[in-house]
C-alpha cells in the first residue's frame, strides 16, 4: 500500500520544560530521568528500534543537550573500558545506540507546543508515513509481544490511515489526555474516528479513550499542522491538526487500543510506579528488590 514506507522513521518530541517535575528538571531533562538503569529516551529508542525504525529524529530545546550527548560515541569512557578489559560494560554502553539507527537532531527554538515540535521534524520526513513518540510514555509488553508502536504501524499498514495510540482512561483521567471521538469499532478492534478533542471535561468528553503517547502519521499531518493556530493552553496542539486530519476527506484517522502497561512517567507517581515494576522484572535486581518491598511492606502504616 504504502511503498515509501522504508526508511521507517520515528519523532521523538523532546522540547518540553517537563515542568510537571520540576525541581529535577531544572537542569536536566525529563527524558534523561533513569527508571532503574535506563534514561526514559532508551526505552523510546528501543521500542521505536524494535518495531523497525532506522531513522530516530529528535526535536530538541534549550538544556536538552545531554540527549545528544547521550546518543553520541564516549570515545574516553570507551577507551577507559578496553584499557581494563571490561567488555560486559562495554557492549553495555555501545548497545544505546541501535545498529545501524542514524540519529537526526533538529531545535524547535521556541517551545510552541507538541503540534509545533513536530512540525519543526518536517524536513527530515519529506513525504514518508512516519511515527511520533512521548518518551515520558513509557509502556511495557511482554516478551515476544509486539509493542506499541509496531501495533500501530501494522494498523497504518493495514488501514492506509493515521493511526491514534489509545488506551482507556478511567473517569476525570480522560480531562488531561486527547480524546478520541469514535465512529464505530471492526471486528480487530479498530476505531474510525470522527474527531478528537484536548483536555475535555469529563461531561464533555466523547469517549474515555485517550491518547498515549503513541502515533503513526500520514504525511498529510503536516499542512494540516502548518495551518494549526494556537489552541488549548496558547500552544499548537497536535491533538487539533489531527481533528483537522480526521476531517480531511482525503486522509481520516483511525485509532487502536493499544495492549500495554503504561506509566505515566511525567508525573512524579507514574515514575514511581515504573520504578518500582521496572526493578521487580529486572534480571540481576528482581529478587533482591522483591525482598526489601516485602520486608518494607510490613512496616507500612495501615490505611
Ligand atoms: P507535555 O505536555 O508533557 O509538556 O508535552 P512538558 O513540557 O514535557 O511537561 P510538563 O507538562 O510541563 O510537565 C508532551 C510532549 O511534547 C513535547 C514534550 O517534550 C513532551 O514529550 N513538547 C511539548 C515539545 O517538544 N515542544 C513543546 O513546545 C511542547
Amino acid at each position: 500500500m504504502y511503498s515509501f514506507w522504508n526508511p521507517v522513521k520515528v519523532i521523538f518530541p523532546v522540547a518540553g520544560f517537563g515542568t510537571r517535575f520540576l525541581p529535577a528538571t531544572k537542569a536536566t531533562p525529563k527524558e534523561m530521568l533513569p527508571v532503574v538503569d535506563k534514561p526514559l529516551i532508551q526505552y523510546a529508542v528501543e521500542e521505536a528500534a524494535a518495531a523497525g525504525a532506522t531513522e530516530m529524529i529528535f526535536v530538541t530545546g534549550r538544556n536538552k543537550r545531554a540527549i545528544e550527548d547521550y546518543f553520541d560515541r564516549a570515545y574516553e569512557l570507551e577507551s577507559e573500558l578496553v584499557l581494563k578489559n571490561d567488555t560486559q560494560l562495554l557492549e553495555q554502553l555501545r548497545s544505546t545506540v541501535p545498529a545501524g539507527a542514524k540519529f537526526i537532531f533538529i531545535r524547535q527554538g521556541d517551545p510552541l507546543g507538541l503540534g509545533h515540535a513536530v512540525l519543526c521534524a518536517q524536513p527530515a520526513v519529506g513525504d514518508h508515513p512516519f511515527a511520533v513518540m512521548l518518551a515520558d510514555e513509557l509502556l511495557h509488553t511482554a516478551a515476544g509481544e509486539p509493542n506499541p508502536t509496531a501495533q500501530l504501524i501494522a494498523a497504518f499498514r493495514a488501514t492506509g490511515k493515521s493511526v491514534i495510540g489509545v488506551g482507556h482512561a478511567e473517569g476525570k483521567s480522560i480531562e488531561r489526555y486527547g480524546c478520541v471521538d469514535i465512529a464505530h469499532t471492526d471486528a480487530n478492534g479498530v476505531m474510525t474516528l470522527q474527531g478528537m478533542v484536548e483536555k475535555p471535561k469529563l461531561a464533555d468528553a466523547p469517549s474515555q479513550f485517550g491518547a498515549f503517547g503513541r502515533y503513526v502519521f500520514d504525511a498529510k499531518l503536516f499542512a494540516h499542522l502548518a495551518k494549526t493556530a494556537p489552541g488549548r493552553g496558547g500552544e499548537i496542539q497536535l491533538t487539533d491538526a489531527i481533528a483537522a486530519l480526521i476531517a480531511d476527506p482525503s486522509a481520516g484517522a483511525v485509532a487502536v487500543n493499544m495492549q500495554a502497561q503504561r506509566y505515566d512517567c511525567g508525573t512524579k507517581i507514574g515514575f514511581l510506579e515504573a520504578t518500582v515494576d521496572f526493578a521487580l522484572r529486572h534480571p540481576e535486581l528482581g529478587n533482591v528488590f522483591a525482598q526489601f518491598l516485602r520486608e518494607r511492606a510490613t512496616r507500612l502504616p495501615r490505611t
